[in-house]
């Protein structure tokens, strides 16, 4: 058994884990990362990509913006169609704006941040156990290349995502957890295609969703939702393209350019909160603590947000002996996130086909996209929740 010292051990190398390492180490605090998979899983695993100006504040203060400054698309407006009915909400009347930049490429300039500034991450680590979180010097275990390995902390980050090991280390008599669950999925396409319309296109279509991203001027990134029991096999790349196409409103429609995928993939879709996010000296961050439907683009910046309150807590135990912000990390972010929560949630009821929906059902959804469309307080509300700039 080797064993070895951190100030703070952090469990998972996703954006919430490679975001938290490096805002430590510019404030000069040391850690260790411990991933599961291999480097280049995680370079290639490809997710959401809106970002909002916040988050990307935030990153510029991690020093890891400069590609995302040059090849970010800058949106001031989204549209949401409602069958043949577009309506554009307009972001610039509220001096707000979202960058897009895919999540796969923001893993990559964060890893080479962490390389350039000779980080330590342990990838393709095993079996990762959590020691004495209660006390004043938690451990983690874990197996690497057949050999154990024992890390004392300070500190524990628990950024192992929704599948991780951390939130398993709070009892249960203590961990709560609040979930929704929908009864569909989004398949999702990356293809060589420009998008359809400079900004990016949510449909809410008789047939079910559909959703026109980008991650470039040349590359597409577009969703159908699907049934969750579906079969990626069974969705051949023209199959995909004619429904998303019967889904877009015609001018948006006859403008699709398709072309092979370069991915293909189901996701199910899901609401959940843990609480607390604080047990001892574990914290929980980004996806280990919450999941949000896609359809508000709301995980990544959660995550991004989660980082900063963390590392800022951190850092004022550090360097000035102030745990107030620690203890106050778990309330002050389950405010937040609960209100990323209800958009998130509230925007997926409006724009999906849910199993069993009646006529009624589906008048209140046009009623709720047309009060979108006609009244300046819900846009504003709107603008503030999708952009996540105060009004
Ligand atoms: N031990 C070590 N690593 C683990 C373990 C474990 N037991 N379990 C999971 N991991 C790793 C995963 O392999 C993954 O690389 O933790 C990482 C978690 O990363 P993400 O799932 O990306 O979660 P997070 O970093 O919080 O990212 C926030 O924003 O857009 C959303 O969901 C999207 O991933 C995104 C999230
Ligand atoms: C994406 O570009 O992958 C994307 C954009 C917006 C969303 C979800 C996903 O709401």
């Amino acid at each position: 058994m080797s064993a070895s010292r951190t100030q703070v051990g952090i469990i998972g190398s996703g954006p919430s884990g490679l975001l938290l390492s490096q805002l430590l180490q510019l404030a000069g605090i040391d850690s260790v990362v411990l991933e599961r998979r291999s480097r280049d899983y995680v370079l290639g695993r490809v997710r959401a990509g809106v970002l909002e100006q916040g988050t990307v504040a935030i990153l510029r203060r991690a020093g890891v913006a400069e590609r995302l400054d040059r090849e970010g698309l800058v949106h001031h407006g989204v549209e949401i169609a409602a069958g043949e009915e577009r309506r554009r909400v307009d972001f610039s009347a509220h001096a707000a704006s979202v960058t897009v930049y895919g999540q796969t490429e923001l893993t990559k300039d964060l890893m080479h941040a962490r390389d350039a500034l000779g980080g330590t991450l342990l990838f393709e680590v095993d079996e990762v156990a959590l020691e004495g979180v209660e006390s004043e010097r938690p451990a983690l275990r874990y197996r690497r290349a057949g050999v154990e390995h024992r890390l004392e902390c300070e500190f524990i980050a628990g950024c192992d995502g929704f599948h991780g090991a951390s939130r398993k280390a709070i009892p249960p008599n203590v961990l709560k957890i609040h979930e929704r669950v929908y009864p569909f999925g989004w398949l999702g396409v990356l293809a060589e295609v420009p998008p359809v319309s400079p900004e990016l296109v949510y449909a809410s279509h008789e047939r079910g969703f559909a959703l026109c991203s980008m991650r470039s001027l040349v590359r597409s990134r577009c969703y159908v939702q699907c049934a969750l029991d579906d079969d990626v096999a069974a969705w051949s790349d023209d199959r995909f393209w004619d429904e998303l196409r019967a889904r877009l409103p015609e001018a948006a429609a006859a403008r699709l350019q398709t072309g092979r995928s370069l991915e293909k993939s189901i996701a199910p879709l899901r609401s959940f909160v843990a609480e607390p996010l604080r047990y001892g000296r574990l914290f929980l961050a980004g996806d280990a603590a919450h999941i949000v439907p896609p359809t508000g683009a709301k995980g990544l910046n959660l995550a991004v947000r989660d980082v900063q309150q963390l590392a800022d807590a951190l850092i004022a135990h550090y360097s000035e002996g102030q745990d107030d912000l620690l203890d106050a990390y778990s309330a002050t972010a389950l405010r937040r996130i609960w209100r990323a929560e209800r958009f998130s949630a509230w925007l997926t009821s409006v724009l999906h086909k849910f199993p069993g929906r009646t006529s009624f059902d589906r008048g209140i959804q046009l009623a709720e996209l047309d009060e979108l469309a006609s009244s300046a307080a819900a846009q504003a509300a709107f603008v503030e929740s999708y952009t996540g700039t105060p009004l």
